[in-house]
């Protein structure tokens, strides 16, 4: 009896130690001991760094600017690892300078680590970037260039310094594309036959140089190519549509069947001189043309369905991305060039 309960006893024992290895030796399958050591101290001793990143936007009411910054937000989510995060802080600036002088003023208080601007201001960019440089935190200019004394020099205020910089895409480009479109079309814009092409200028905001850009070389284009121009009009819609509405609805009432050509500096305004197109009655692609530059989804869909002429994409990806890897680049205390440039392409 003795026996037979010792030898019961050890069975259970021997089954029970089969049990524990059988568990010990699942656990370590699932997590190789090469990993495990490896990952275990990392996550509990490094470091989390954190870095503060303020962008201020000159308005949030802007049709580019909003895919703009809401990409800038997108792209440093992904950047984020185990051991360094991004807390970004978005400011609407209203369009007002005073109101964005007070944002990097308190972006300076609270001790950002890197600010992307965006200025309302392109004239005040002096008194902006020596607050900022005076701070010691490194800047990334975005989407309006301030320019050198000359208007068309280099700005000294990026070239002086190390740790500022701006990232756009050269307007030049975007108004030489939309010239282009207009000649590559058969009568060259010249619907009439009257051997020129008479056009409306619809103008975005000229503290952004974008606007005099486009609005001078869509027109260089048509001229350098050997056409013939007539401007019937030539307005400041400030980017927006209810302006740009305004202004074509205006210039289809005094001008009528003059009109050829439409030109818009952005596709916020070319929606809006679309509206007006329709409500004169007049049909883009037969008896007049329209042309914008951002390459927003609904315009690149009008331009695939005739109901405007031609687009640029003005790529917010690309120079979203750009900003932030160079931001990323400066926190990181890498050397970052004064100038990043990202191309504009054609869609028509
Ligand atoms: C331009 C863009 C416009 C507007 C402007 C704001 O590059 O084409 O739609 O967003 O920037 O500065």
């Amino acid at each position: 009896m003795k026996k037979l309960l010792a030898l019961t006893l050890a069975l259970c024992m021997v089954l029970s130690l089969c049990a524990c290895g059988g568990t010990k030796t699942e656990t370590k399958t699932e997590t190789p001991a090469t990993e495990a050591p490896a990952a275990e101290p990392a996550a509990e001793t490094a470091d989390v760094k954190t870095y503060n990143v303020g962008v201020a936007i000159y308005q949030f009411n802007d049709n580019f600017m909003t895919l703009y910054r809401n990409e800038i937000e997108a792209y440093f989510k992904t950047l984020e690892t185990e051991t360094e995060k991004y807390n970004v802080q978005i400011v609407d600036s209203k369009n007002d300078m005073a109101e964005q002088s007070n944002q990097i003023d308190t972006f300076i208080t609270q001790g950002m680590d890197v600010i992307i601007l965006n200025l309302v201001q392109t004239s005040s960019a002096d008194a902006i970037i020596d607050k900022i440089v005076a701070a010691g935190i490194p800047c990334v200019l975005i989407n309006r260039e301030p320019l050198g004394d000359n208007g068309d020099e280099s700005y000294a205020g990026i070239l002086d310094n190390a740790t500022v910089c701006y990232v756009g895409a050269d307007a030049r480009q975007s108004g030489t594309f939309q010239g282009q479109i207009v000649a590559d079309l058969e009568n060259h814009g010249d619907i009439n036959g009257d051997g020129k092409i008479s056009y409306v200028m619809i103008e975005g905001d000229p503290e952004n140089v974008d606007a005099q850009y486009r609005t001078e070389f869509s027109i260089k284009a048509l001229t350098d190519a050997g056409y013939e121009v007539e401007c019937l009009a030539d307005q400041v819609g400030n980017w927006d549509t209810a302006q740009g509405q305004q202004i074509a609805a205006n210039a289809l009432t005094q001008y009528g069947d003059q009109i050829e050509v439409i030109f818009c500096n952005n596709d916020g305004m070319a929606l809006g001189a679309y509206a007006a197109i329709e409500a004169a009655g007049r049909t883009v692609g037969k008896d007049i043309y329209l042309l914008g530059v951002d390459a927003l989804d609904e315009c690149v869909e009008m331009v695939n369905n005739g109901t405007m002429t031609g687009t640029v994409l003005n790529d917010h990806i690309g120079q979203s991305h750009t900003a932030v890897d160079v931001a990323v680049k400066a926190l990181h205390g890498e050397t970052i060039d004064n100038y990043y440039w990202v191309d504009y392409v054609m869609v028509k």
